[in-house]
């Protein structure tokens, strides 16, 4: 299973993400995440220990070899497994890398880091007997053509606000202009009939295809800085309830 997870900041991306994770490793999934936030907060969702991890993207002279420098020729199609091998770290079963932030040009263009960022990304969406999750930010820059196309899916997490349910419709249709087929919404801080109501009438034709409710476990998670993977029966049974869906949705599809 490899899902891409984007949303407006704050919904959710990367709390799902980290959920998503740890249920699928305690199914025997072999799970990869990317952070691709440039503000990276997945490890700590993750429970990582809080040594730092050192971000591809600040693999500088490396993606300069690779890629080319500013201003020359840029290589497509860089060597990268290496080099995420070497910035990969594992806990309880995760292996993570996070990409970092890019820092010059601007996003979408050919700078040598994020022709690597999206190198990386499709490397490991084609990898074999790996679940992929990407937590995104809003933007769809760092996935390419390629990456869309080995994607199972891009989950759009949305909570009950017109805000996040604007910035989905925006997600849906970048997503559709880079060849992203299965566009799904996943509802957030969901607090009963009134939020779902809401939800509803404002998809805008976006398929909701898991909700995770309001759950008091994760804010007091955040405060305490602690993992976001440990939450309550209520928040663990629909991210359960979540992966049977994609389960059955992405059934017999390669990538795992
Ligand atoms: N279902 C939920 N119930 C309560 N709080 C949540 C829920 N999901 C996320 N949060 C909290 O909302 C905040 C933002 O979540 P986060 O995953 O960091 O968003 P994003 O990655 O989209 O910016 C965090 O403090 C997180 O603990
Ligand atoms: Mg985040």
């Amino acid at each position: 299973m490899k899902l891409a997870i984007s949303g407006k900041g704050g919904v959710g991306k990367t709390t799902l993400t980290a959920l998503l994770a740890t249920s699928m490793v305690e199914r025997g999934y072999r799970v990869t995440a990317i952070d691709a936030d440039p503000n990276p907060t997945l490890a700590a969702a993750l429970g990582f220990p809080s040594q730092p991890i050192t971000p591809l993207l600040e693999l500088r002279e490396e993606i300069e070899q690779r890629v080319g420098g500013t201003g020359g020729l840029v290589r497509l199609n860089p060597r990268v497994d290496d080099l995420v091998d070497r910035v990969a770290v594992v806990h309880r079963g995760i292996r993570l890398v996070v990409a970092g932030a890019i820092t010059r040009g601007g996003a979408g263009c050919a700078c040598p880091q994020s022709v690597l960022l999206r190198r990386v990304i499709e490397f490991l969406a084609l990898e074999r007997d790996q679940a992929l999750l990407v937590d995104l930010e809003a933007g769809l820059e760092h996935l390419g053509r390629r990456s869309a196309h080995a994607a199972d899916a891009l989950l759009v997490v949305v909570d009950p606000s017109r805000a996040s349910l604007e910035t989905a419709v925006r997600i849906k249709r970048l997503a559709a202009e880079i060849g992203m087929a299965q566009v799904l919404g996943v509802a957030n801080r969901v607090r009963g009939s009134a939020d779902e109501a809401y939800l509803a009438a404002h998809l805008d034709g976006l398929e909701l295809i898991g909700a995770i409710p309001y759950s008091e476990a994760l804010v007091e998670a955040e405060r305490a800085g602690g993992q976001a993977a440990e939450v309550d029966a209520a928040a663990s049974g629909a991210v359960a309830r979540l992966i049977d869906a994609l389960e059955a949705r992405f059934q017999g599809r390669i990538s795992e």
